[in-house]
């Protein structure tokens, strides 16, 4: 589905993305990890359009995409999750759902003119898609609650239920784990194994919680130094001796990581 092609993405001097090669196959959820600074945000900026890579080369389904802005790449059904903007912090989760860009057909000028009851039902539509979004994620009873209001995990999501407002085919997701309790980021695991096994949404998900990559993932690949350092299992990746290297080299609290204590 994508491949990553001998990608770099450099900062002055500095080879944040080093030469990362790695292939995401169609309807898998793929686990990346790596150690603090390996370059895994930088590699989903620049696969996703928010970075322009240095040198090197992103498929989708064959098709070159590198370097296509976020928009195109959206309409391709390529998606990183979007952080929940400031400015709809006053609007209701559902309405932040129903805001989500090409779920709607548009407010053209004709729209607005002739196209009163159409837009009457569209809106309808939405509501309606938004509200089975919201129960297909167990979370009906934020419906109505300001998106500012509702706790970091819950944003969490609400991230992934805006995937589901359009026809995304593979959705990035950074650290989707990050500061969310054991039972909410249980829904968000469950959430996006029930997305890739019911509706085919491909996964690529960076986490530092190895329990729940071990619970999400068909496939794991470990990232260090802006390279692809080991491909497998989570117990492979585990066990391979230069994973351990890597997490070790940066320090005690990479290696808790790894092990999967909790921090
Ligand atoms: N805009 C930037 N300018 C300069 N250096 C950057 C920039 N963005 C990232 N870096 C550097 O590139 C390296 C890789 O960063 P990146 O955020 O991709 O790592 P990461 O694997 O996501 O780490 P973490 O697990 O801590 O999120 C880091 O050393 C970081 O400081
Ligand atoms: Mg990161």
């Amino acid at each position: 589905m994508i491949e990553v092609h001998d990608l770099h993405r450099h900062f002055g001097g500095f080879r944040a993305v080093d030469g990362a090669s790695l292939q995401i196959e169609p309807k898998t959820i793929t686990g990346l990890i790596g150690p603090n600074g390996a370059g895994k945000t930088t590699l989903f900026n620049v696969i996703a359009g928010v970075l322009p890579p240095t040198s090197g080369r992103v498929t989708m389904a064959g098709e070159d995409i590198t370097g296509l802005p976020p928009h195109e790449l959206f309409h391709k059904g390529l998606l990183r999750t979007f952080q929940i903007a400031h400015e709809f912090s006053s609007m209701t989760c559902r309405e932040n759902l129903m805001m989500v860009p090409g779920a709607q057909s548009g407010e053209t000028l004709w729209n607005t003119w002739f196209g009163r009851k159409r837009i009457a039902n569209e809106e309808r539509a939405l509501r309606a898609k938004a509200d089975e979004v919201l129960d297909f994620l167990t979370v009906t009873h934020l419906a109505d609650q300001r998106a500012g209001q509702i706790s970091g995990g819950q944003k969490k999501l609400l991230e992934l239920g805006r995937t589901m407002m359009v026809d995304a085919k593979i959705v990035f997701l950074d650290e989707v784990g990050a500061g969310v309790n054991r039972t909410l980021l249980n829904t968000i695991g469950d959430a996006i194994i029930r997305l890739n096994k019911e509706r085919n949404y491909t996964f690529v998900v960076i986490e530092h919680d190895m329990d729940f990559i071990g619970k999400i993932s068909d496939h794991v690949i470990c990232m260090a130094e802006g390279k692809v350092l080991a491909e497998g299992s989570l117990a492979e990746i585990k066990s391979n001796e230069h994973v351990i290297e890597a997490y070790l080299g940066t320090g005690l609290k990479n290696k808790d990581q790894l092990e999967g204590t909790p921090a």
